[in-house]
C-alpha cells in the first residue's frame, strides 16, 4: 500500500512524543535521495528533528558511493536532521548510535534476531535488512547538522530484490511471511534515535559502544579489512570509544581501523 502522504505525516507527527525527532514531518513521492533532501532543507534553514521519508528514491546511496535499491511501496527510506554539538570526530559513533535504534526497531518487527555488522549494517540470517548513512554537512569548516539516513528493507518480495542483491538482502516480510505497517516502523525507528539521542547527550559515547557490542556477534570472529590495495586479516575484538573496529592482526599487532576508510568481509 502507498503511503497516504498527508495524513501519515500528521499521523507520524502526532503520536511520536520525542524531543529531538519528529519536529516536521514530510512524506515525499519518487526523490532521489532522502539524505540530499534533507542537505537542502537544512541549507534552507531548517531545524533539528526534521524528517523526510520517501516512497522511493532513485539515488538512494549507501557508504563509498554504493547505490541502495529503494522501490516504491515495500520499504521505509527516511532521513533525520540532527544538530548535536560534536566535533566532526564524532561522526563515526552517530553511525553506530543510529545502528542501536535500527536494530531495537528491527528486533520489534521480527522474531528473529537481528544483528550488527560493523559498520552500518543490520542482518538477518547474513543477508543485510537494514543499512544507515550518517553524513555530516560543515559551513565554513564548522558542522551545522548531522543527517541520518535509514533505509529498511519491509515488505519486499524476494523477487523485488534485483539479481545482484537477491542472496545478499533479506526483509521483514521475508522473515516474517506476513506484511508490516511501515508507520509502526518508522515510528518505532524515530522514538528509539530519539531516546539513545538523549543519552548520548546526558551520559557521552559509552552506552552507545556497550549497547551496539551486545547487538553484534562480529567479535572473536575472524575478519578481513579493505583498506585502499591492502588487506589485513584478523580477529575483530571489540571496538574503542571513538567507535572504531579493533583487530587482532593474524602478526599480533592491535590495530584500530576508522569505518571512512574501509571494508569488512567475515571469512
Ligand atoms: P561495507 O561492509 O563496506 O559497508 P556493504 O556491501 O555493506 O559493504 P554498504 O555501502 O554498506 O556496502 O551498503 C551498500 C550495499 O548494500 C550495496 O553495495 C548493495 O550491495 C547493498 N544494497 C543495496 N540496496 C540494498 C537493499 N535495499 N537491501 C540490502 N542491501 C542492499
Ligand atoms: C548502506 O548500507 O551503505 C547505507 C544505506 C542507507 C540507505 C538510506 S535510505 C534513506 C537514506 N537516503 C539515502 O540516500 N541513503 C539513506
Amino acid at each position: 500500500m502507498p503511503y497516504d502522504r498527508e495524513s501519515d505525516a500528521a499521523n507520524i507527527q502526532d503520536n511520536l512524543n520525542c524531543v529531538h525527532t519528529g519536529s516536521v514531518v514530510v512524506f515525499l513521492p519518487e526523490i532521489d535521495s532522502t539524505n540530499n533532501l534533507t542537505k537542502t532543507y537544512l541549507a534552507n534553514g531548517a531545524d533539528e528533528g526534521l524528517v523526510a521519508v520517501a516512497e522511493s528514491q532513485t539515488g538512494g546511496r549507501g557508504r563509498m558511493g554504493r547505490i541502495w535499491h529503494s522501490p516504491p511501496e515495500t520499504g521505509v527510506y527516511l532521513s533525520v536532521l540532527l544538530k548535536p554539538p560534536v566535533d566532526p570526530d564524532h561522526l563515526p559513533l552517530f553511525t553506530l548510535l543510529a545502528g542501536v535504534a535500527a536494530v531495537q526497531t528491527v528486533n520489534e518487527f521480527c522474531p528473529h534476531s537481528a544483528s550488527l555488522k560493523w559498520p552500518n549494517d543490520i542482518l538477518i540470517n547474513g543477508k543485510k535488512v537494514c543499512g544507515l548513512l550518517c553524513e555530516l554537512v560543515q559551513n565554513q569548516g564548522e558542522p551545522s547538522g548531522l543527517i541520518v539516513g535509514v533505509g529498511i528493507n519491509v515488505n519486499h518480495l524476494p523477487d523485488q530484490f534485483p539479481e545482484d542483491l537477491k542472496n545478499i538482502a533479506t526483509s521483514l516480510r521475508i522473515v516474517n511471511d506476513s506484511l508490516t505497517d511501515r508507520l509502526a516502523v518508522i515510528r518505532s525507528f524515530l522514538m528509539n534515535l530519539d531516546r539513545e539521542y538523549q543519552t548520548y547527550l546526558k551520559e557521552g559515547p559509552r552506552p552507545i559502544i556497550e549497547k551496539w557490542s551486545r547487538h553484534t556477534d562480529l567479535f572473536g570472529k575472524k575478519v578481513s579489512v579493505t583498506r585502499g590495495p591492502n588487506v589485513i586479516i584478523g580477529t575483530a575484538t571489540g571496538l574503542d570509544e571513538s567507535g572504531r573496529l579493533v583487530l587482532l592482526r593474524d602478526d599480533g599487532q592491535e590495530e584500530a581501523f576508522d569505518s571512512g576508510e574501509v571494508s569488512l568481509r567475515t571469512s
